[in-house]
């Protein structure tokens, strides 16, 4: 049964080797985001390594400040889910590619009060919303809460490593795991 506190309902959804390795083994991508869609949510929240990892993986995109054309703001009414990062060290430059991409109704990044004043700024200046919550690092129960109550988001998806995912469980803010275990041995 889904929660009536103001946080969203957390899913995680990870694809493990045999030997519980999250990462190191050649991942059936097709697979792993055609199951994804099936969880329907509103947002999908992902951590600032992860971040990185996709633009240059998947994107081949440098993970750097851009003065290109700004991306469009999605429409308030758009149906799509938000792209979230959390970077309490504001690490993702190139943030607003993910803006650029089909599957999103727009991005938000989370940012701890460490995070120089420049880069907030400078996501602004990229159509990058940002919520600054937490001193050195994002406090990820506030960050949840706020999601839910100003940008109504009340079921989100992770898409993280190890990192992310072990800090949201172990505060307890998890209400469902899946897990796609592939046939590999990492080691
Ligand atoms: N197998 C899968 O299903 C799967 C899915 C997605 C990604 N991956 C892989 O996972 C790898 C990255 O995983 P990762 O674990 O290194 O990085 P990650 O998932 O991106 O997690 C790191 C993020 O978590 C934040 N964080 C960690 N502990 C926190 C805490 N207590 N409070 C607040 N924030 C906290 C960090 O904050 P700071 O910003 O403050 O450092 C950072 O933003 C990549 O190689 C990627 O390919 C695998």
């Amino acid at each position: 049964m889904e929660k009536t506190d103001p946080r969203p309902y957390v899913i995680t959804y990870l694809a493990t080797s045999l030997d519980g390795r999250l990462d190191g083994s050649p991942i059936d991508i097709e697979r792993y985001y055609g199951i994804a869609a099936r969880f329907e949510v509103d947002a999908i929240l992902s951590g600032s390594e992860t971040a990185v990892v996709a633009l240059d993986r998947c994107s081949g995109v440098e993970n750097t400040y851009n003065a290109g054309p700004v991306p469009e703001r999605a429409l308030p009414n758009d149906p799509r889910p938000l792209f979230v990062i959390v970077d309490g060290r504001g690490r993702v430059r190139s943030g607003s590619t993910f803006q650029q991409l089909p599957f999103w109704g727009g991005g938000r990044a989370l940012l701890s009060e460490a995070v120089p004043e420049a880069h907030r700024a400078y996501l602004a200046s990229r159509n990058v919303d940002s919520l600054v919550i937490g001193e050195g690092r994002v406090d990820l129960d506030r960050a949840l809460s706020r999601l839910r109550t100003d940008y109504g988001v009340r079921r989100i998806r992770v898409d993280s490593g190890g990192r992310l995912n072990g800090a949201l469980l172990r505060a307890d803010l998890v209400d469902e795991v899946h897990l796609l275990i592939c046939p590999w041995l990492v080691g």
